[in-house]
């Protein structure tokens, strides 16, 4: 019988057998078994040879004496996209971008390879989803450089890795990693062994020539990367693609990287010609918030390194159900649960007998303590009827609300308050700004407009 040059390993405890199981023997985990290629094993090894190893010796160099070449970076021309990868994309790299379907990732690789095919540089598009038709009529509808970008479609890694060592582009995308198929492993494209494999194989390329590798990998509804998550140690660089499909602002995060920092974000639209960078999205929000009507307040929001301004709107209605509902859109429903719990406590806003409805306006997602200050104001001034501000004199707010009910700092005061200034916002709640409970802040900005301290 030929030897299998596949085997299965537990990825909680590491445990090694030959076949599949649904409970690792080791452990006695379920569902942890994985299956992997075999290492193949030098046929020189000594093994137990008293220690000795039959490698030869490496001399290590200060770090200060190593070279390190300056490579200039590849301009993808979507300036959200190279801000956030650091600058733009690194020669020899390889990123993850991870997204759920339909958010516009192959959107925003078509129109990248483009502008890099337009300046000059190779690009290849490996298409495992689509066929090449349908990424043509995309193409389309974002002009005439999408459609200089070369394509293959194939979900063969054997093929694709001889594609890009005979083609050797610039820059490589592969959409997506999950439909990839590595011939030695039997387990179904997708599939965690599968990923791996298919990631590890792109990596070695991508290292050996120099090119810049951007994997596409879909992320399911509850926010695991189904299989991409388990790149994200081997990536040098992982985007997520975030929004709703519905609606039209997507955010581009980075959550790793090696070439640059982790804090940047980038806003786009989805329009009928593709996505469009959204560069003012702070005078976008703020032109667009209902000021003046209860249950709307405006966030001083930090998006990574930048400040941005979103309203946050609330709607409570009385309801017969038991429980009442608890809907968050663009916040984390944690967070409204505790913010909910802190007005019941600590400020008299009692919404048990209400329905309660909180949703950043635009789509965009807020994911910062910072906010929890401007969703307990509009929820208070939806539960009272009481606009927070009017249409001339808007009120801004963030801050932090502990669980006592104080009012807590939060990261960068001053670029949100440059913020708000910048777009004419003189009244500005929070916690440096005088009252150090929520039910204080409450107090001051549900009284006349004027009571509010301008910051
Ligand atoms: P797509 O990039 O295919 O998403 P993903 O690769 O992440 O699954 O595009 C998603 C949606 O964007 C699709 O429903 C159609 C819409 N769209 C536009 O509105 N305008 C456009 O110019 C394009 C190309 C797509
Ligand atoms: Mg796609």
């Amino acid at each position: 019988m030929a030897r299998a040059t596949t085997h299965h390993v537990c990825s909680a405890c590491g445990h090694e057998s030959a076949k599949w199981h649904g409970r690792c023997p080791g452990c006695e985990e379920w569902g942890t078994l994985v299956e992997e290629a075999k290492p193949v094993a030098a046929a020189t090894g000594v093994r137990g040879g008293g220690g000795k190893s039959s490698g030869r010796a490496l001399a290590p160099v200060p770090l200060g004496q190593v070279e390190a070449p300056r490579v200039a970076r590849l301009r993808t021309g979507i300036g959200e996209l190279d801000r956030v990868l650091g600058g733009g994309l690194v020669p020899g790299s390889l990123v993850l971008l991870g997204g759920s379907p339909g958010i516009g990732k192959s959107t925003i690789v078509t129109s990248a390879l483009g502008n890099l095919v337009a300046r000059g540089q190779s690009a290849l598009y490996v298409s495992g989803e689509e066929s090449a038709a349908q990424v043509r009529l995309r193409a389309e509808r974002l002009g005439p450089a999408a459609l200089a970008v070369p394509i293959v479609a194939e979900t063969d890694l054997e093929a694709v890795v001889a594609t890009i060592e005979a083609e050797r582009p610039d820059v490589c995308v592969v959409d997506s990693v999950q439909v990839l198929h590595a011939g030695g492993l039997t387990g179904a494209p997708g599939s965690v062994g599968q990923v791996r494999e298919v990631a590890g194989r792109l990596m070695r390329v991508a290292k050996t020539y120099g090119i810049a590798i951007v994997l596409v990998g879909h992320v399911t509804k509850e926010g695991a990367l189904a299989g991409p998550r388990v790149l994200e140690h081997l990536v040098d660089c992982v985007l997520s693609f975030e929004g709703e499909r519905e609606r039209t602002y997507r955010t581009l995060r980075a959550l790793k990287n090696r070439f640059g920092s982790t804090n940047e974000a980038g806003v786009f639209e989805m329009r009928d010609e593709g996505l469009v960078e959204v560069e003012d999205a702070s005078a976008r929000f703020v032109a667009e918030a209902t000021n003046g009507s209860p249950g709307s307040a405006i966030l001083c929001a930090m998006e990574g390194s930048r400040p941005l301004l979103v309203e946050v709107q609330a709607l409570v209605a009385p309801t017969e159900l038991v429980p009442p509902r608890r809907m968050a859109n663009g916040i984390d429903r944690n967070r409204l649960a505790l913010v909910l719990a802190v007005l019941t406590r600590h400020a008299g806003i009692s919404v048990g007998n209400a329905d309660v409805f909180v949703s950043v306006a635009g789509g965009v997602r807020i994911d910062e303590p910072g906010a929890d200050l401007a969703i307990a104001l509009a929820i208070a001034s939806a539960t009272k009827g009481v606009p927070l501000g009017s249409n001339d004199r808007p009120l801004a707010a963030f801050g932090e609300i502990g669980l006592t009910g104080e009012l807590r700092h939060v990261a960068h005061p001053d670029r949100r308050l440059a913020e708000a200034r910048k777009f004419g916002l003189e009244r500005v709640l929070h916690p440096g700004s005088g009252p150090a409970t929520v039910g204080a802040a409450l107090k001051s900005a549900l009284a006349a407009p004027s009571a509010v301290r301008a910051a």
